[in-house]
């Protein structure tokens, strides 16, 4: 990875400092109330991780059999709880069936089309309820020969079944692989073929922005794929499960594909939760990474339930009274820990939405706020951002009281946006926990407490219990603080990754050889005077576009699968609201006209290549690309020509790097 000068590039602090005492409600009802009580417990938590992680997991968690061993580590591979026994949807469900809880709202949803009507689509389902669908469900899978180990893809929008087939896989040691909706066939086809899958379960549609999305159409298309040697891509799939959500009309497949409502109707809601080892793998999650296809990340079932639960309820401080509503969809992480699991092994109420945040009208998430009495909001600056440009009328139609805590993810804030969620949606009155983390740690790492953190617009703040991170330089040394360097985590946690699906090595090669001994988690950062952490952005070539991971390798490549295309690079240029933008340089074959068809052709082939969240925001046609004498596209030099004057919408022009590339040539 070519991660090296580029810490030094890093700037000292800009920031006007504000600080934010704790609210005093939090500080006199949250579980760590107190900024002394926080630093004792962590102190603990990773002097001896051992007791602390086992003091948690006996508390949290049931288990059938107790584990033998806290903790098995040899770099790169952790196993927490070894030879423990338990079940994910157990831990969910069942055990909140002999309290109160088992007749309080789980899941409650709203569907898109509800539009702004009080008798819209709503759906609420108790743990007594969900606990029901989900047995029916697995049985469903059972039936149909699926069997501890197997591999499942859910390609579902935001409806509760996305989260009903996720715990159904986990009642019986399936292990899921959710693919997000604004992924293509060939995204869906690749990741079958990677994880072998032998089911996808997806719907007729769902809805987005007042239309419908062809996901049974994206599944058809993904089976018939083929790979170079002309062989299916997806040939592993046995049957298609779809669930009826859109009165779409699609194709179906005698034999092949068979509907979720029948199917129901066939099994017996009696479904014991199979007994999985603690470190049995739970899922895999597709993320990109800086170079080649997306990595299958593998999280496995104790470690990383306890994170999930652990992190939720002392960061949202969840009350049996709470709607919480993450605004992440399943098919990222932030939807599995904290959408389903998370809340779930908490007993709490986890709202979902389908759709999209300004349909019909841009307060649709206000109007949600406000009808259903949310009081905990998670969702992404980016999110944020969009909010913002929308204006203030939109949010002051409704009556936010019912919210006291707001959370954000996914991406570094910037103090702007911090402010107007703080001022506009949380009243002045509500904390706000900026939480760090990624697809690989499972969990919230870096974060405010809300009864204990003093926060500060723009930082995460501080670690987690039982989380080591640190900031140092290119040779793996701490830096002073105030300077800026790579983040590492130092010491293994039970939610981290257990490996890249398939491919150990990469596994190894990603995370563990930048600095050795530690985890690499390829962002930037510095941390304060008062030890808090600042994100700065990834310092690999992985862009964070709108809070999606888009990796600039996959873009490239879809780009120079287009028959026009000589060469291209992509690079992110900073966007005022989605963070980063892509911005592709290419060049074209000889005889190719590079016009604004091709523009649009090219953007085309990437929605169809990776889905329509990687297409580029901006090409640009290039003479040819500034390289160093090795050969090198540099990158740096790309960027920074991005990030100047853009260039206008359908003039053509031909960027000349001949200069550039000269001047620019010492650096890289
Ligand atoms: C990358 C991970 C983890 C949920 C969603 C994204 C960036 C995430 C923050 C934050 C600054 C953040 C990092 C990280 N990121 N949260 N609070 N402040 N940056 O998961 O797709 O795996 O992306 O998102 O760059 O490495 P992901």
């Amino acid at each position: 990875m070519d991660s090296k000068a580029k810490t030094a590039n890093i700037s000292s602090f800009q920031h006007e400092e504000r600080v934010f005492p704790p609210a005093a409600e939090f500080s006199a009802t949250a579980h760590i109330k107190s900024m002394a009580q926080y630093r004792k417990l962590y102190r603990q938590s990773v002097t001896d991780p051992e007791t602390f992680w086992a003091g948690q997991a006996e508390r949290e968690l049931v288990w059938t059999k107790p584990w033998k061993k806290v903790l098995q580590w040899k770099v790169p591979s952790a196993k927490w709880f070894v030879g423990g026994k338990l079940n994910v949807s157990a831990n969910c469900l069942d055990r909140h069936l002999a309290s109160p809880t088992a007749n309080q709202a789980a899941i409650i949803w709203e569907g898109e089309p509800a539009g702004a009507g009080i008798h819209g689509e709503q759906r609420t389902l108790t743990y007594r309820q969900l606990h029901r669908e989900v047995c029916l469900f697995a049985n469903v899978l059972k039936r149909h020969g699926l069997k501890k180990g197997d591999r499942v893809i859910i390609y579902l929008p935001m409806v509760p079944e996305a989260a009903i087939a996720m715990l159904a896989c986990t009642r019986i040691g399936v292990v899921h692989s959710v693919v997000f909706g604004g992924f293509s066939a060939q995204s869906v086809a690749d990741r079958i073929a990677d994880c072998q899958a032998r089911m996808v379960i997806t719907s007729d549609g769902g809805f987005r922005r007042g239309t419908v999305v062809q996901l049974k159409k994206n599944v058809d298309d993904a089976l018939a794929l083929k790979d170079a040697h002309g062989e299916l891509l997806a040939k592993t799939i046995e049957k298609v499960v779809i669930l009826r959500r859109a009165n779409n009309d699609i194709r179906v497949v005698e034999g092949r594909d068979i509907w979720w409502h029948r199917e129901v109707e066939q099994v017996s809601a009696d479904c014991p939760a199979e007994p999985m080892d603690s470190e049995a793998p739970l899922f895999i999650l597709y993320t990109s990474g800086s170079t080649g296809k997306p990595k299958g990340i593998l999280h496995t079932t104790g470690g990383y339930l306890l994170t999930a639960k652990l992190t939720t309820k002392y960061v949202f401080d969840l009350r049996p009274t709470d709607v919480y509503w993450c605004t992440a969809d399943v098919g990222w992480v932030t939807g599995h820990s904290y959408v389903v699991y998370g809340p779930l092994a908490n007993g709490a109420t986890s709202f979902m939405y389908e759709g999209a945040p300004n349909h019909p009208e841009p307060d649709r998430f206000w109007r949600i706020v406000a009808q259903y009495g949310v009081t905990i909001l998670y969702t992404a600056p980016t999110a944020i951002r969009a909010f913002m440009k929308w204006g203030e009328q939109w949010p002051k139609k409704h009556d936010l009281s019912s919210l006291r805590l707001l959370g954000t993810v996914g991406e570094p804030i910037n103090p702007e946006a911090w402010m107007w969620y703080h001022e506009v949606i949380g009243g002045k009155r509500c904390p706000i926990v900026d939480t760090w983390w990624q697809t690989e740690t499972g969990g919230i790492m870096i974060t405010p407490l809300p009864g204990a953190t003093p926060t500060k617009p723009g930082t995460a703040t501080l670690p987690f219990f039982g989380i080591v991170p640190e900031v140092v330089d290119d040779q793996g040394r701490p830096v002073p603080r105030l300077s800026g360097g790579k983040l590492v985590i130092r010491q293994p946690w039970p939610g981290m990754l257990r490996g890249i699906w398939g491919d150990m090595d990469r596994y190894q090669a990603t995370y563990w050889n930048e600095v050795k001994g530690s985890y690499f988690t390829g962002d930037g950062c510095r941390q304060d005077k008062d030890g808090y952490f600042w994100i700065v952005g990834r310092i690999d070539d992985v862009l964070n576009v709108a809070g999606h991971r888009i990796g600039t390798a996959e873009v490239e490549s879809a780009l120079v699968s287009h028959h026009e295309v000589a060469e291209a690079a992509v690079v992110g240029r900073p966007d005022e609201l989605k963070g980063q933008a892509l911005v592709a340089f290419v060049t074209v074959k000889t005889g190719v006209v590079a016009d604004q068809k091709l523009r649009e052709a090219l953007r085309q082939q990437v929605a169809r290549e990776i889905g329509p969240v990687a297409k580029p925001d901006d090409i640009r046609f290039a003479e040819s690309l500034p390289k160093t004498r090795s050969g090198k596209i540099m990158r740096r030099l790309l960027k920074q020509v991005a990030a100047g004057t853009e260039i206008k919408g359908d003039t053509t022009t031909l960027e000349d790097f001949s200069v550039l590339a000269r001047l620019g040539s010492s650096e890289e």
